[in-house]
C-alpha cells in the first residue's frame, strides 16, 4: 500500500464527521446526505460492532478518508497485528492508548503502510480524581504531557486531545505531528454530554489539524448545511 499523506490539503479535509449511528444503513444514509461536503469520516466502536468495518474499504474506494477510532490497548503482539489489519482495511487514521509499549507495537504494525497512528493521552472524560481512583499518582495535566512526549519519541503520527490542551501539547510534540480534537460545538448548537467544548474557530486557533464532529452534523436538520457552515468557520480561522 502506498504511504498516505496525512496533512490536510483543503480546509474541508480538516472536518472529520463521526458516524456514531446504530446501523450501516444509517451510516450510509448520512454519508449520502453530506455528499461532497465531507471528505473524512470517523468509524468508532458503535458502528464497527454493528457491521460497519467493511465501510472502511467502501469509503476509501470512493475517495473518502476514514479514521477508525479503535483506541487499542493490549499485549504488544496483539496491538502490532491489529494495526497491520487496520492498515490493510484502508484506514487513514487509527487510535492507540498512549502507553509506551502499545505505541511501540503499533509503530511496528504500521510498517511503511502510511497509516496514521494517533495516541490517546488521557480520555477527556477522566479528571484527576478519576485517575487517582484508577491508581495513578500523576494528575491529568502531567500525564498528558508525559504521554505526549513519549508519543513523539516513539514515532507516533499525532495525538487526540481536547482543543483546550492543544496549544500546550503542540509545544511538546512540535509541528510535525497531528493534533486531532473532538468536543467541538459550533455557536448555538447543543452540547450533549461534552463538558469541555470549543468552537471550530477556537480549535483552529489553538493549533488543531483535524476536528472531529459528531452530533452537530449527524443530528442537524440539514447535515450538509451544518458541515458546510463548520468548514466555512474553519476556513475563516486559518
Ligand atoms: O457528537 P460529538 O461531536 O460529541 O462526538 C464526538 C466524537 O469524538 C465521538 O465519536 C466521541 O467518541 C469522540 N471522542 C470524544 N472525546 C474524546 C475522544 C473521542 O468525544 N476524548
Amino acid at each position: 500500500m502506498s504511504p498516505v499523506d496525512l496533512a490536510p490539503r483543503h480546509p474541508r479535509d480538516r472536518l472529520i464527521v463521526a458516524l456514531d449511528v446504530r446501523s450501516v444503513e444509517e451510516a450510509e444514509a448520512l454519508v449520502e446526505t453530506v455528499g461532497d461536503s465531507v471528505s473524512f469520516f470517523k468509524i468508532g466502536m458503535q458502528l464497527s460492532f454493528a457491521g460497519g468495518l467493511p465501510m472502511v474499504r467502501r469509503l476509501a474506494d470512493r475517495g473518502k478518508r476514514v479514521f477508525l477510532d479503535m483506541k487499542l490497548l493490549d499485549i504488544d503482539n496483539t496491538v502490532e497485528k491489529g494495526v497491520e489489519s487496520i492498515a490493510a482495511l484502508g484506514a487513514t487514521l487509527t487510535t492507540i492508548h498512549a502507553y509506551p509499549q502499545a505505541m511501540e507495537a503499533a509503530v511496528r504494525g504500521r510498517g511503511d503502510s502510511g497509516l496514521g497512528l494517533l495516541g490517546v493521552t488521557v480520555l477527556t472524560s477522566m479528571d484527576d480524581n478519576d485517575l487517582k481512583k484508577t491508581g495513578y499518582s500523576q494528575n491529568a495535566e502531567s500525564l498528558v504531557e508525559n504521554r505526549a512526549a513519549a508519543a513523539a519519541a516513539i514515532g507516533m503520527n499525532g495525538l487526540v486531545c481536547s482543543a483546550l490542551e492543544a496549544a500546550r501539547v503542540r509545544t511538546i510534540i512540535g509541528s510535525d505531528m497531528l493534533i486531532v480534537t473532538p468536543g467541538i460545538r459550533p455557536e448555538g448548537s447543543a452540547t450533549g454530554d461534552q463538558k469541555r467544548i470549543v468552537t471550530p474557530a477556537e480549535a483552529i486557533s489553538a493549533g488543531t489539524d483535524y476536528l472531529v464532529v459528531g452530533r452537530p452534523v449527524s443530528q442537524a436538520e440539514d447535515p450538509r448545511g451544518a458541515a458546510d457552515a463548520i468548514v466555512a468557520e474553519i476556513e475563516a480561522a486559518l
